[in-house]
């Protein structure tokens, strides 16, 4: 009985949100002068300003109200201290212990594996692994996703190693950095957690067999494992000494902050990912600790919630007014869709609420020249998310900064501004929202604390959907699919699928 009273009284907390009048923003700047600063946070480095969004301090009442009656406090700590709620899995989700926040045992056991990570490195820093001068990365997804943009985001171009990505099962993703680099003097890092991902797999074999052919002696002794299945990878043959596990519980896309993070401590310096996970920890702590008003990841998610249930617009853009951030869409993609693209609740019930939006973005400025016409005039609106850097990363003439902020914070003000003409082809609507996060300087804490900052708010998303966002079932039957096909022994998919494998490789 009382279940039932509880989600009637969800659903009507839901319905105060999506029924609530929708003011202008800018008319919401117009009846409170204070709007820029009370819609606006700080955080270790972050700015973070939604005050170009509709939300009024009574929607975030109403929001809060529906946190509280979800138990999203509850939900939060369970998360933060280790409890099992990946339920469809079984485990917990223990990506915040490996920057020190959750069960003692997991804190400590993470603390040791990266121990072990740090030894390593320093081995191979000292030459234990014969003259390294390249790094070839493999992984897909979260093996991937995070190491690429932490060394294209963090690297300053006078690194000792000379890391590549890759991730992609095409050949045209490998074959140019093999040309590129020298055999003997690089080291193959396999990155899986489940140490079985066809594409990584392939792609080691392809490395393996280049080393031998270059005439490297020993190529398994080159190889470093990161993995959650250590003893896989030590059936398949890497020696113990170069295995870096870590642990089940932290999830593929969340797994940035373990021995996934191995080339980026390798080529950044332990130093750096030290400091990664110190800025990641002080968000941990932020979310913690900080009631829901004051909750930069629980306030992003109320404004996501709000343009996905109450207007039902069903995509949002991220763009990086910074090109060091430029793989941060991609990153994101996969975080918010692999987490939160889900069609049940935790409980196995059809969601009757829309689940993760679909992220998309680019880079600012050239997102301006290309798909920003659809933002300010399309039938479809879009929320947009920029993101900008006080600090430049580069020596040249203080223009290109300045130029590029003054364009990011510029399109923010177009968007919601618009502009009325009598000539409906060059009329603006306006009213579009956007969010603001500016950071201080692009270092290692402060992209530590962004990306925990972007966890916690799918997170609290998916908490507000009622939805697990710890597993992925969905991407199961693609592969199942591509092993049917691929097999000799007459397995016949649907007529067009057999079509276009007999016009690809012939009959
Ligand atoms: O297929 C999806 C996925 O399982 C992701 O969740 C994961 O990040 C990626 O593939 C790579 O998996 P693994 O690290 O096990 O190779």
């Amino acid at each position: 009985m009382f279940g039932v009273w509880k989600r009637v009284d969800t659903l009507t907390l839901w319905n105060n949100i999506k029924e609530y009048p929708k003011a202008s923003i800018l008319s919401l700047f117009q009846t409170d002068a204070k709007r820029a600063e009370s819609f606006s946070f700080a955080h270790d480095g972050i700015f973070f300003d939604f005050s170009k969004t509709h939300l009024t301090a009574d929607l975030l009442d109403k929001f809060g109200a529906l946190a509280q009656s979800l138990g999203i406090d509850q939900k939060i700590s369970a998360l933060l201290s280790g409890e099992r709620i990946n339920v469809s899995e079984n485990r917990a989700a223990e990506h915040s212990a490996e920057r020190g926040v959750g069960a003692e045992t997991s804190i400590e056991n993470a603390q040791l594996l990266q121990n072990r990570m740090k030894a390593l490195i320093g081995a191979i820093d000292a030459g234990a692994l014969g003259e390294i001068e390249h790094i070839i990365h493999l992984g897909i997804g979260g093996s991937a996703l995070g190491p690429e943009l932490l060394i294209d985001a963090l690297k300053i171009g006078d690194e000792k190693y000379d890391t590549a990505v890759v991730s992609n099962i095409d050949g045209s993703a490998l074959e140019p950095v093999l040309e590129k680099f020298d055999a003997h003097k690089t080291l193959l890092v396999v990155a899986s957690k489940s140490f079985t991902t066809a594409e990584t797999f392939l792609n080691t074999e392809s490395v393996l067999s280049w080393m031998k052919q270059e005439g490297v002696d020993d190529p398994f002794g080159k190889i470093v494992a990161l993995t959650a299945d250590p003893e896989k990878a030590l059936e398949w043959g890497v020696d113990e000494s170069r295995i870096l596990p870590f642990s089940e519980t932290v999830g593929g896309r969340y797994s940035i902050w373990s021995s996934i993070g191995f080339s980026v401590a390798l080529t950044l310096g332990v130093e750096a990912f030290e400091d990664l996970l110190a800025g990641a920890k002080t968000m941990d702590e932020h979310f913690r600790d900080q009631p829901f008003e004051q909750n930069l990841p629980v306030l992003a998610a109320f404004c996501d919630q709000y343009y996905l249930q109450s207007c039902q617009y069903e995509t949002r853009a991220v763009f990086s007014y910074d090109e060091r951030l430029r793989l941060l869409p991609d990153y994101l993609q996969q975080l918010e869709m692999e987490s939160n693209g889900k069609s049940v609740s935790i409980e196995g019930e059809q969601l009757t609420l829309n689940s993760a939006p679909i992220t998309w973005g680019g880079v600012g400025t050239d997102a301006q020249h290309a798909v920003f016409q659809l933002l300010h005039q399309g039938t479809q609106v879009v929320p947009v998310e920029f993101l900008a850097v006080s600090e430049s990363g580069h020596s040249l003439d203080p223009a290109h900064h300045q130029g590029l902020l003054l364009n990011c914070f510029a399109q923010g003000a177009a968007l919601m501004a618009g502009k009325p003409s009598d000539d409906p082809h060059r009329n603006y609507p306006g009213d579009r929202p956007s969010v603001t996060i500016l950071l201080e300087q692009l270092e290692p804490s402060t992209l530590g604390a962004l990306l925990a900052f972007y966890e916690h708010r799918t997170f609290v998303n998916s908490a507000l959907l009622g939805i697990n966002p710890f597993d992925q079932f969905g991407v199961e039957l693609g592969k199942e699919m591509a092993r049917k096909l691929s097999d000799t022994d007459g397995n016949q998919l649907d007529p067009s699928t057999e079509q276009l494998k007999k016009r690809a490789f012939g009959a």
